[in-house]
């Protein structure tokens, strides 16, 4: 029977197979590990932090949709220093591969954060947070664009970051542009390592009866299965133009669904929403894709990053 490697480097990071998590979908780590060893994952990746800790918006802020959820969390976390102190180091006994998520109000903040998590070993890589829809006030946020959706601000955001940390730099973007080759290409001439795509889509949801909005934020942003083909072929598009790895996500619920990403260009995975319903799907993604990769003669799994045939 054929070995399969499932090994892959990530910009600098070495995974020991191409499935993390999708930030804010797996708390820190431990909360899952009653379900699954997660040890076993290429990585964890944390909720995002702020320098402060946020309690996040008022609820209701997250509800189901025909096929995945609408959310509007806010942000809240434990705040990096909390996350340092008491939840990094079971991650660390562990010894699982961990890239945390950051979120700054500005540059300097986003680098405060990448500075301190290099210098008390607080990662193996930095995934920033572009792309958060949640964090404005609705009936306000009109021309409160997110740094994501302007390549400029991407640039200037990642070229601070890239200063500041020789960490593994992942920068994640939004789907709500008209055309992710722009922020893309930004991230990766200022100097990202990678780019994860794709955080939420915008979305909302009234109650007729009521006449109010679904959401305490009014709106939020929608994940799982529904948002699936759009985030296979924004990470496509993504794929075409760059030279700098991808983190695809975006309604991963099986192995299939991963593999959609990996054809499409994809080095990595992440599993969102889904471990939500079924706490243990990234694993399963893992022993799918070796199960995949025997039965079609498939040594490397890096060889079918992009491969899709047209
Ligand atoms: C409840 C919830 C909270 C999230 N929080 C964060 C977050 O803190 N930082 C971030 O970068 N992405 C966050 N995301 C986005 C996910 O990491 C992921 O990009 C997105 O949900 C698409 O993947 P999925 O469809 O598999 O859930 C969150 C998503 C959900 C559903």
């Amino acid at each position: 029977m054929i070995t399969v490697n499932l090994e892959i480097t990530l910009g600098g990071l070495r995974m020991k197979n191409p499935v993390t998590v999708g930030s804010g979908t797996f708390a820190y780590g431990q909360e899952y590990d009653a379900y699954f060893d997660i040890a076993q994952l290429g990585a964890v990746t944390t909720k995002s932090l702020t320098l402060k800790p946020r309690a996040g918006n008022k609820t209701p802020r997250l509800v189901e949709t025909p096929a995945g959820m609408l959310n509007a969390i806010g942000l809240q976390n434990v705040g990096i220093d909390v996350y340092l102190r008491d939840k990094l180091p079971y991650l660390r006994e562990k010894r699982c591969t961990i890239i945390a998520n950051i979120y700054g109000h500005s540059p300097d903040e986003y680098v405060e954060l990448a500075r301190r998590i290099e210098a008390e070993a607080g990662a193996d890589a930095i995934e920033a947070n572009l792309s958060c829809p949640n964090v404005h006030d609705a009936r306000t946020a009109r021309g409160c664009a997110l740094v994501a959706q302007d390549p400029n601000r991407v640039a200037e955001y990642t070229r601070a970051l890239r200063e500041a940390t020789g960490l593994p730099l992942f920068i994640k973007l939004s789907p709500n542009v008209t055309d992710i080759a722009e922020p893309c290409l930004a991230a990766q001439e200022a100097g990202a390592d990678a780019v994860s795509l794709i955080n939420t889509l915008l979305g909302m949801g009234i109650n007729p009866e009521t006449r109010r909005p679904i959401l305490a934020n009014i709106v939020g942003g929608l994940s799982g299965p529904a948002i699936r083909p759009v985030a296979v072929k924004l990470v496509w598009d993504a794929a075409k133009v760059l030279r700098i790895p991808i983190i695809g996500m975006g309604g991963i619920t099986n192995a299939a669904d991963a593999l959609q990403f990996i054809l499409a260009g994809a080095t990595a995975v992440a599993v969102g929403s889904m471990s939500f319903r079924q706490p243990d799907t990234a694993l399963s993604v893992i022993r799918g894709l070796e199960d995949y990769c025997r039965r079609h003669g498939v040594a490397q799994i890096s060889e079918l990053v992009g491969a899709m045939r047209v």
